[in-house]
């Protein structure tokens, strides 16, 4: 029986891969392991959190002592990987936070299942979940593939590549067992109103200005989250030993033409007049060694294993916007305390 190790589950996309896992896999055991920072949150999991299948853990993964309790009380057979500071702006503030959680955080992890899976790594798999932005930035044209040259631009960015690095290491020195997916800007219900599209969602309700970073021609590729949880599915069960895979939706937008189109599903949702949260668009100072465009080219994925998104983007975003209307007291929550002195560091 599996055993699966999900860090970060009480996040925006590890909730969704919790979920799905709970309830596809009722065989396997799903243990939640996750800090709950200010981006974890349980709330996320209220309707699976009694599941007989699934256990939370609360630990920080720079705590190799508790991983390896956790390891050793849950018996765990895979890991999938997502805990991770994950925020660009956040990242240009303390870079520090980054390097310790999303490098060594990841090597206290890797370490665990090199000593605890030896006898046969090929009975293990080692799942990490990665960004397109380990890669950089692109051009007007071209796209991401899964042999492009890492070039980080952020401390964000270099962290997540530094993790990359060392779990390709872990495979190659030690031998251990490890797929890697390689995803774009996901989008969703639970999302962190720190985010662009939660952000914009939540200053829209509240009739707030919307803050949008140098010209807003930046042009970012976005997938709806519970697509990116069904590619993690998908490669973590037939993905190929030892590769990397790159998920994306084909959807290219500049910045500015999607806070447009949010701007008009929200005025129709709210019953405002057609072109009024328009109004709230301000342009600010750009974001420092901001990338200017990212595209993957999700066609490995695709033609070996069979994936591709489910959802359109209008319905994503329509479903989006309606999980947050109607799920206004988790917005609260999340944005009271300490969430009003990030915003004022980061937009004042
Ligand atoms: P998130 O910030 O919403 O959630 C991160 C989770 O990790 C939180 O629950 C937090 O409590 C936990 N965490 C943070 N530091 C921890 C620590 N030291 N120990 C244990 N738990 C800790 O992030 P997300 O957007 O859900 O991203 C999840 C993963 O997917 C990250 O690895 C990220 O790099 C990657 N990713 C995100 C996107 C995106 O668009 N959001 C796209 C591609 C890849
Ligand atoms: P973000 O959601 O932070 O994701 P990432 O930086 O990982 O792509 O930002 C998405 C895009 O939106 C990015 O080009 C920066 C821009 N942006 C703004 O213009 N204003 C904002 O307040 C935020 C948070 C982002």
């Amino acid at each position: 029986m599996k055993s699966i190790l999900i860090t970060g589950g009480a996040g925006f996309i590890g909730s969704h891969v919790v979920r799905l896992f709970v309830r596809k896999y009722p065989d396997y055991k799903i243990v939640n392991l996750d800090a709950l920072t200010y981006a974890g949150n349980l709330e996320n999991l209220k309707d699976i959190e009694k599941e007989k299948n699934y256990a939370f853990e609360r630990v920080n993964i720079l705590d190799a002592d508790a991983i390896k309790e956790v390891f050793k009380k849950h018996q765990i057979t895979d890991v999938i990987h997502l805990a991770a500071e994950s925020h660009v702006d956040r990242s240009i503030h303390s870079p520090l936070d980054f390097v310790y959680t999303n490098i060594i955080g990841t090597v206290n992890l890797l370490n665990q299942a090199k000593e605890d899976w030896k006898a046969d790594y090929s009975k293990h798999r080692f799942h990490h979940v990665s960004t397109d932005e380990v890669f950089g930035t692109l051009g007007e044209t071209g796209f991401f593939t899964e042999t492009t040259s890492y070039s980080p631009n952020s401390p964000y960015s270099a962290s997540k590549a530094g993790s990359d690095h060392f779990v390709r290491a872990y495979g190659e020195t030690y031998g251990l067992g490890y797929v890697m997916t390689n995803c774009s800007n996901n989008y969703g219900p639970n999302h962190f109103p720190e985010k662009l599209i939660p952000l914009f969602i939540n200053n829209i309700i509240h009739k707030k200005g919307l803050p949008v970073y140098g010209d807003g021609k930046n042009t970012r590729d976005w997938l709806y989250v519970i697509d990116h949880a069904r590619a993690i599915d998908t490669v973590f069960h037939d993905g190929k030993n030892h590769e990397s895979y790159n998920v994306g939706g084909f959807n290219e937008w500049k910045n500015i033409d999607l806070v447009k189109l949010l701007c008009k599903l929200m005025d129709e949702k709210l019953g405002r007049t057609t072109g009024e949260s328009e109004q709230l668009i301000t342009y600010v100072k750009d974001r420092p060694g901001h990338d200017w465009r990212y595209a993957i080219d999700a066609s490995k994925v695709n033609k070996e294993l069979g994936w591709s998104p489910s959802v359109t983007f209008e319905e994503g975003l329509s479903q989006t916007i309606d999980w947050y209307l109607a799920n206004t007291e988790w917005l609260q929550n999340v944005t009271s305390g300490a969430y009003q002195q990030y915003y004022e560091k980061q937009y004042n």
